[in-house]
């Protein structure tokens, strides 16, 4: 394991760059129940005095149900060799199987959450934040197709209190 714990302001991209073309792990949950999944939205950023993390996850996903229990989580970004995994976490539910086995990635327990070994940079997150999207706060009537199902996804912010690079 080597992870040196750097300032959020020292990775070289941008979150633009991170999540759109790396995409994103998010991590959730301990020891004994966790859980891996694909994301490409989300951000970071400056609010309420913090540095911050914002991730959108539908209630569908096993993985919204363990962050709503936990009060950490991690976003991690892997390089361009685990795209195969980032596909397979973004394709399959952790609801059907062990994620971490599936992909042939390791979890890495920190901050009494769960993180993934193989990553470039790990975000350790702790959950200042959980609101719903509303369709009536949308002001561009394009965003409605994204949500045929009304599975408006959840915004969950987190304060970045700890990243660390491989
Ligand atoms: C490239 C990519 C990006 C994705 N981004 C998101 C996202 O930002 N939010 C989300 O809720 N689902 C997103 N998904 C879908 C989830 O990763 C997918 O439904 C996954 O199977 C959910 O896993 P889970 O049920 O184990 O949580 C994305 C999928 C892919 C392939």
């Amino acid at each position: 394991m080597s992870f040196n714990e750097i300032n959020i302001k020292d990775i070289p991209e941008s979150a633009i760059e991170l999540f759109g073309k790396r995409w994103a792990l998010i991590g959730a949950g301990d020891e004994k129940k966790h859980n891996i999944m694909t994301a490409s939205w989300g951000t970071l950023g400056r609010l309420w005095n913090k540095d911050v993390a914002v991730v959108f996850v539908r209630p569908q996903r096993h993985t919204f149900g363990i962050i709503e229990q936990e009060d950490f989580f991690t976003i991690n970004f892997l390089d361009e060799e685990y795209r195969n995994a980032l596909k397979l976490c973004g394709e399959k539910s952790g609801k059907d199987l062990d994620k971490f086995s599936a992909s042939s990635l390791t979890p890495y327990y920190v901050e009494s959450t769960t993180a993934v070994e193989e990553s470039k940079y790990s975000i350790v997150c702790k959950k200042i934040s959980k609101s719903k999207m509303s369709p009536c706060d949308f002001l561009d009537d394009a965003i409605e197709c994204f949500y045929p199902n009304e599975d408006y996804h959840y915004i969950f912010i987190g304060e970045i209190i700890k990243v660390l690079e491989k």
